[in-house]
């Protein structure tokens, strides 16, 4: 029996066949309907496979879409704040008991699924549940709006985890699964590990709340996001050697494992941050951390939405715990790092940069302040921007 905390739902889901099982797919799909997946599709798929998504053991049916956007609970009755969906164009839905096969962008053939299930793709629904917003100017309800209008589900079996395992984006030694890392930690005793979720390049705030929450856990965690994220964000590969270069000399490493997550972002702020804690707790982390704006874009949402959304779901069932964390900077009266939480606001004080700002002095070869980046993390920055390798 693991000291760790169980994955949602109860069981870790495996939906990744044998090579025998593949090869055979593989045969048979020349005779299936071909569904070229979007990126968001192809991560969702990968993450249902390894168990990221337990107990999801497909993409979503009505039931449980309806109850995810009404109620924040698959039709199961656990926690679920995220739909996990395959549309398709209404022209081109497959046959009812059909078997597709589900190519990813790249044109590897990922998977293979059971139609047992179609039903209208209700995009007004879950983009004002979901996103709070149908605006054509958020990334994640722009993004469903785009997608088909009929929804299909059933049963997958996938041939491969890593649809790209050459690509720049595979971390292929740190692409671990809920079940590795689940593995690794019991390896070095870990029980409590807290998660760090990121798709920025990792700054300061990032680094302090980090410690603030290390303190009090065996382990852990920092899991950056590395599947689809929105054009002008930073590289995952970059982001990636920023934390290396930050963890090396200012972590220790007996505590700490860096590992990616390979899901796409949505930008739903508050319901996105519950998607993320679940994922984390099928990786076996038993604390997250949701800081200011998790998640958000733009001015959707309120600085602490993402905290105050972990109010109205049943704690107990979501089982991970939500370690929340004041909007953090530098001071220069303290000369250090604090929150308002535990420092006297004072005008003026905290050093404070938009990442739009951070962006533009990146893009100008300019390093942003040693208070805001340290400059180990500022060198992998300016060099990527040097090569013109910094945005996606
Ligand atoms: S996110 O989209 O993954 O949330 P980002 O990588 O910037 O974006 O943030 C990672 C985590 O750090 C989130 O929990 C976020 O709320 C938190 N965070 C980012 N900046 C700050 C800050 N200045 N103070 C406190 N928490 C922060």
């Amino acid at each position: 029996m693991s000291n760790l905390i169980q994955p949602h739902g109860g069981k870790l889901v495996n939906c990744l066949v044998d090579e025998a099982r593949a090869k055979a797919l593989t045969a048979e799909a020349g005779s299936m309907t071909r569904i070229d997946l979007s990126a968001k599709q192809s991560c969702d798929l990968e993450l249902i496979a390894n168990g990221g998504y337990s107990p999801l053991t497909g993409f979503m049916g009505e039931a449980d879409f309806q109850s995810v956007c009404k109620e924040m609970k698959l039709a199961s009755g656990d926690v679920w704040s995220i739909p996990v969906l395959l549309s398709v164009d209404k022209g081109s839905a497959p046959a009812l008991g059909s078997k597709v096969a589900l190519f990813a962008p790249n044109g590897t053939l990922q998977g293979v699924m059971e139609v047992k299930e179609e039903f209208v793709h209700d995009k007004a629904l879950e983009c004002t549940s979901v996103f709070r917003t149908d605006d054509d100017a958020h990334p994640g309800a722009a993004q469903v709006k785009a997608e088909g209008d009929v929804c299909i589900s059933g049963p997958v079996e996938v041939l491969t985890l890593c649809v790209d395992p050459d690509g720049d984006e595979a971390f292929l030694d740190r692409r671990l699964t809920p079940a590795q890392t689940r593995e690794a930690f019991e390896k070095k005793g870990w029980k409590t590990v807290v998660a760090f979720q990121t798709r920025n390049p990792i700054h300061r705030a990032h680094e302090y709340v980090i410690k603030c929450a290390q303190e009090i856990t065996d382990g852990l965690l920092i899991h950056p996001l590395v599947g689809e994220t929105k054009k002008g964000d930073i590289r995952a590969d970059v982001r990636m050697k920023a934390i290396d270069a930050l963890t090396e000399k200012y972590f220790n490493s007996a505590a700490t494992m860096v590992t990616v997550l390979p899901a796409a972002m949505r930008y739903a702020g508050p319901r996105e941050a519950i998607h993320h804690a679940i994922m984390r707790k099928n990786y076996g982390c038993s604390h997250f951390i949701v800081g200011r704006d998790h998640a958000g874009v733009g001015k959707y949402y309120g600085t602490y939405d993402a905290q105050h959304i972990f109010d109205e779901i049943d704690l107990d069932n979501l089982g991970i715990i939500p370690l929340k964390f004041e909007h953090s900077g530098w001071s220069k009266t303290y000369g250090g790092m604090v929150s308002f939480k535990s420092f006297p606001k004072i005008e003026g004080d905290i050093v404070f940069l938009s990442g739009t700002k951070v962006r533009e002095m990146l893009e100008g070869g300019e390093r942003p302040p040693a208070e805001f980046s340290r400059p180990e993390v500022a060198d992998v920055l300016i060099g990527a921007a040097k090569e013109g390798k910094l945005f996606v």
